[in-house]
């Protein structure tokens, strides 16, 4: 079997390379290398027999012909994810999260291909301020990154009811581990633990999340593309709702870093206080709950992989301009004490 995998140089997709290719599966992986595609993420299986590389996007009709040729199926991992650079700018989310599931949909179409699964979010069902959202619960997002992965769900749906196509959808949620991109809270909080920088923590840091680990998304992602009923959404929860502040302390703990670096910042924008999920519809019909449930034991994990792989990320903290320029963005204006702080934590 070939699976087109797209956004595999990313976090999550990065992991589900690994692991097809762990399980004798072809993999082509589609990847435009945006800020967060990394290459070194599939280093250890760059050279398989089984794995090639396009580096494309997959807003072009014309790449997305060639990758998906001689394939199975699709995962559909590649998309912006960062919900701050949505609010930012929202223009690319649009286009990719949206447009560029509608080039792909639409080549799984006229090749029939035996299945596409549409990675989406638990964000679509927007924040839930009691009890847990079931795949049938309303859908109100309220960012754009939220509002354009909802956009994907919905369409990928539509491919099914109007085409009969094989169409899967995966709602995970907030999910961590070794490879993200070190911009997102936990992964963020953890370089700067180490680095001993101060911590931007979003208002009263009580917004609550539900965790998930990379490899558990990504053999659940795997298991819905082989065993879900067709044109169903199924929720991919890890089971562990925490607030932030109790992610964060858990970090700084792990890091041997001091409390005093919290610091607490003007709450991002229409911040949703909580998302939670229920798993129950995934575990009665495929039988799947997180194999790594542990919060507080994959948050040491995940500290321990950022402190023994420097050279994976230090390079994007130190040099990439890119990354220094987002992070003055989002932050320059929201440090307490009239101050601003730059990507090192010095004040400006
Ligand atoms: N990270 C989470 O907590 C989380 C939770 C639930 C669902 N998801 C979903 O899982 C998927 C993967 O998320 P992630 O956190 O690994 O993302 P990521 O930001 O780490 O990686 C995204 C990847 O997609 C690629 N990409 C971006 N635009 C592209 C384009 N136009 N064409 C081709 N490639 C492109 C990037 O280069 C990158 O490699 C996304 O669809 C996301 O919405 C993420």
């Amino acid at each position: 079997m070939n699976i087109l995998v797209t956004g595999g140089c990313g976090f999550i997709g990065s992991h589900v390379v690994r692991l097809l290719i762990s399980k004798g599966i072809g993999v082509v992986n589609l990847d435009k290398l945006t800020y967060a595609g990394n290459p070194e993420n599939v280093r250890d299986v760059g050279r398989h027999p089984k794995y090639r590389f396009i580096k494309g996007d997959i807003c072009d009709a014309g790449v997305v012909r060639r990758a998906a040729r001689g394939v199975d199926g699709i995962l559909n991992l590649a998309a912006e994810t960062h919900v701050d650079r949505s609010i930012l700018d929202p223009g690319a989310f649009i286009r990719t999260d949206m447009i560029g599931t509608y080039v792909l949909l639409e080549e799984a179409r006229l090749r029939r291909l035996k299945f596409f699964v549409q990675v989406s979010t638990d964000e679509v069902y927007g924040s839930v301020s009691s009890g847990k959202a079931t795949e049938g619960s309303p859908l109100r997002p309220t960012n754009p990154y939220a509002a354009s992965k909802l956009g994907a769900d919905r369409l990928a749906h539509s491919y099914y009811a109007t085409y009969g196509m094989r169409i899967i959808i995966t709602r995970g949620s907030n999910t961590y581990g070794p490879f993200q991109f070190p911009e997102k809270l936990i992964p963020l909080t953890i370089i700067r633990a180490l680095l001993g920088e101060p911590i931007p923590v979003y208002g009263d840091g009580r917004n609550v999340r539900d965790w998930l680990r990379a490899e558990d998304h990504a053999e659940a992602i795997w298991l819905a593309a082989r065993r879900g009923r067709t044109g169903e959404a199924y929720n991919i929860s890890g089971g562990s709702e925490r607030e932030n502040i109790w992610i964060v302390r858990k970090i700084l703990s792990a890091a041997g870093a001091p409390e005093k670096l919290i610091s607490y910042v003007k709450d991002r924008e229409g911040h949703d206080r909580r998302y939670a999920m229920s798993g129950a519809k995934i575990r009665r019909e495929l039988g799947w709950q997180p194999r790594r449930p542990d919060i507080a034991d994959g948050i040491r994990q995940t500290v321990d992989w950022y402190r023994e792989n420097r050279r994976w990320w230090e390079p994007v903290v130190r040099r990439n301009a890119a990354f220094r320029n987002y992070f003055d963005r989002q932050y320059g204006h929201r440090w307490g004490g009239g101050g601003r702080r730059r990507a090192d934590g010095k004040q400006k």
